[in-house]
């Protein structure tokens, strides 16, 4: 397993919309664990493939506490089927924008189909956190960040900052 470098603010790969899954092999089984390892390492509770340079929709998850055993979970070409009309709000943070938090308010629970690390065919009812970090994962294969559900004020504050702290690297 190996961590990968991970895609940073404002890059526009991070925009990229990622596409379908067409086979689940070894290869893809291999990509999943890298995403895993780069989660564990940064360390976050969710990753997209596009957030390590691969447009390819798939995320991994893992909710456990520290010092709780690992659950991996792996979602592959993940849809969501059906979401509440209730909602919930959570204080976001992400791994492509370091430091960074914001209260989000989505959907309380959401079904979402999708194929294991396996290739079968699987569902999810879920609600919680699990609601949550799915939701902004998937919008992460859609191109979307957590910082477009909040205010448009804020969300150039950040890009700002994360703009001109690119820059002074480059330079
Ligand atoms: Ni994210």
């Amino acid at each position: 397993m190996t961590i990968k470098p991970l895609i940073i603010l404002p890059d526009p790969v991070l925009r990229q919309v990622s596409k379908p899954i067409e086979r689940v092999d070894t290869d893809l089984q291999r990509l999943s664990d890298d995403m895993l390892e780069t989660m564990y390492d940064a360390p976050g509770i969710g990753l997209a493939a596009i957030q390590i340079g691969v447009p390819r929709r798939m995320l991994v998850i893992d909710l456990s506490k520290e010092g709780e055993e690992k659950q991996p979970l792996v979602f592959i070409n993940p849809e969501i089927v059906s979401s509440s009309d209730d909602r919930s709000v959570y204080e976001e943070g992400c791994l492509s924008i370091p430091d960074y938090y914001a209260e989000v308010e989505r959907p309380a629970k959401v079904t979402v189909k999708y194929l294991d690390r396996e290739g079968k065919e699987e569902s999810v009812e879920a609600d919680g956190l699990l609601a949550t970090c799915l939701q902004h994962e998937i919008d992460h294969l859609n191109g979307v960040l957590f910082i477009d559900h909040i205010s448009r004020l804020k969300r150039e504050m950040v890009i700002k900052k994360f703009t001109k702290a690119a820059k002074s690297k480059v330079l």
